[in-house]
């Protein structure tokens, strides 16, 4: 069902940084910081060949990754996001194998315009996963 890596999300205590770290001394393509408020995070991208990384930092009150960060002052891998064809049969094929999805169970628009559901970190391993549904996600990762 799942098609390729599209990111792994990393939450950091300093954006700036972080995007210099990725910059230079890795020698990555780094975005600017797209500030999203409806997730309440600021986001920069890292582009890799295969696929990217997500730099993730708390943006407003009661930003969902602020208690990360308290819990991980120095940062930390927050989530995996792998792309599907059709989320919401994805999301009916998860719930009938017992996995729960976060938040109402329906997607929302996700940091690329793209619709997102979230999965229960206990039922995958202790990480939590991303799902995006993605057009031509499965032939693109047959390809
Ligand atoms: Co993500």
């Amino acid at each position: 069902m799942i098609g390729k890596l599209n990111h792994v999300a990393i939450v950091v205590p300093d954006l700036a940084a972080a995007s210099a770290l990725y910059r230079n001394a890795l020698g990555a393509a780094v975005t600017q910081p797209v500030p999203l408020p409806d997730h309440g995070v600021t986001t920069v991208f890292v582009e890799l060949p295969n696929t990217k990384i997500e730099l993730l930092h708390p943006l407003g009150e009661g930003s969902p990754v602020q208690k990360f960060l308290d819990g991980n002052p120095s940062g930390g891998m927050h989530h995996v996001c792998y792309e599907v064809e059709d989320i919401h049969a994805a999301i009916e094929h998860l719930v009938a194998e017992g996995a729960r999805v976060l938040g109402d169970g329906k997607p929302r628009t996700g940091a690329h315009g793209l619709p997102v559901v979230f999965l229960h970190p206990k039922d995958f391993c202790g990480t939590l996963v991303e799902l995006e549904e993605v057009a031509g996600a499965r032939a693109a990762s047959a390809g």
